[in-house]
């Protein structure tokens, strides 16, 4: 069994106590297990079939660079939403011609930076940006390989906040802008059309909006030909949910049969940007209980040393984590406001929780953490950024050393 299970009344990381790891590294410390992680990626990879594809593991997830790493030597390609993800990529051992740079804002000195790269492609979101990289490419004398993200004006059904396919969400072009600008490219010779790219969303829970963002850029596909206009690949971004709360979420295999249904006909490689779905389970932030006090007549607050600071979605989102203690004790269920440190009141991480019997000093999981968990942190209210292990063989080693204060101030004068 691998990840995280229970063995003796206590919860295990393929095989390692999670109670040895924060007695050694201290809380709050995320534990990622190398096994699920490897298992989620292999998984969507094998589920591609013959079908030519690449996985772009989506760095905003979680960028620390021994998960970074891991995916690279597991044959990943990397996607990169701001020119420190492309460097930190570049870091864990992907190649520029394995990196697509997507990103709703990126800057003149980022762009300046990216264009001489050879990057696998730049996904424009705008007319503007267009212009920028060709300008680049110009006065370099290179050509610029762009994808077009076309905005389809499709709901992902899934948290407003982090919903991106509707025509009054900031992301990509509407329709008739990204057709208008197809022979703009082609008449431009430092500009190469390489791929359509969308991306309408993250945490989606039901295939029919993917299925229809891909038929659309399956139209387009077909329209480009029509015109002679050969593509490399179609990029269909992220978005494939997991299941928080145990409700059920599609396989992987019913996300990519929508993919593909949509797709195939094109005969194009596809590129996906997956991120929660790879390392979303395999993260588990581990807290310790400080303070246990009265809510009301049916509930406790549990208060924990970790919070938005560590864990910002259910602050951000009204996001749900399953939450666990590690060791369970005995007696009857009590209901729990689990709360964070942070002196914000919405600095709660799990509400209204039926957990067997917590005391001060316990130990508790948060579950399917590894996803927008770190890559998320900050050092509001002067939190240290947690400590992050990677359990791998039933070994375990630290992949990120918990900051100190003196790691917080080395920037300020
Ligand atoms: C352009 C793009 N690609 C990929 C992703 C990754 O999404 P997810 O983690 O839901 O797979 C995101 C996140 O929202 C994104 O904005």
């Amino acid at each position: 069994m691998i990840g995280f299970s229970r063995a003796a009344q206590t919860l295990v990381c393929d095989g390692v106590p999670l109670s040895a790891i924060a007695e050694a590294e201290g809380t709050p410390v995320y534990v990622y297990s190398a096994a699920v992680l490897r298992e989620r990626y292999r998984a969507l990879d094998h589920a591609f079939g013959s079908h030519p594809h690449r996985l772009h593991y989506a760095l905003k997830a979680n960028s620390t660079l021994g998960l970074a790493r891991l995916l690279c030597e597991l044959g990943s390609a990397a996607d990169a939403n701001s020119i420190w993800e492309v460097e930190l990529a570049r870091k864990a051992g992907f190649s520029a011609a394995d990196i697509v740079f997507t990103g709703v804002g990126k800057s003149p000195a980022e762009l300046e930076c990216a264009v001489p790269l050879g990057l696998k492609a730049i996904n424009v979101e705008s007319v503007g940006e267009l212009a920028r990289v060709e300008a680049i490419a110009v006065r370099l004398g290179l050509v610029g390989r762009v994808a077009l993200r076309v905005n389809p004006d499709i709901d992902a059904k899934s948290h407003p906040h982090i919903s991106t396919g509707l025509r009054i969400n900031k992301f990509g072009m509407p329709l008739d802008d990204v057709r208008a600008l197809f022979r703009t490219i082609m008449s431009r010779r430092s500009l190469k059309l390489v791929a359509i790219h969308v991306h309408i969303g993250s945490q989606m829970t039901t295939t029919e909006p993917l299925a229809r963002s891909a038929a659309l850029v399956a139209d387009l596909v077909k329209e480009l030909g029509a015109c002679g206009i050969p593509l490399e690949y179609v990029d269909l971004g992220g978005g494939l949910g997991i299941s928080y709360d145990g409700r059920p979420v599609p396989t992987v295999e019913q996300y990519v049969t929508a993919l593909l249904s949509a797709v195939a006909p094109t005969g194009l490689p596809i590129v996906i940007e997956p991120g929660r779905a790879i390392v979303g389970p395999s993260g588990t932030l581990l807290a310790r209980v400080i303070d246990l006090k009265p809510r009301n007549a049916d509930s406790q607050f549990a208060v924990l040393d970790a919070g938005m600071a560590e864990l910002m979605r259910p602050a951000l989102y009204n996001a749900y984590h399953g939450v666990e203690p590690v060791s369970v004790r005995s007696g009857g269920e009590t209901q729990y406001e689990l709360v964070g440190p942070i002196c914000e009141s919405a600095d709660v991480v799990a509400r209204d929780r039926l957990l067997t019997p917590l005391e001060v000093g316990d130990l508790v999981a948060i579950r399917d953490a590894g996803a927008y968990g770190s890559a998320m942190a900050s050092n509001y209210n002067r939190h240290p950024l947690p400590a992050e292990v990677l359990v791998d063989d039933g070994r375990w080693r630290v992949i990120r050393r918990r900051q100190t204060i003196d790691d917080m101030t080395a920037l300020e004068i």
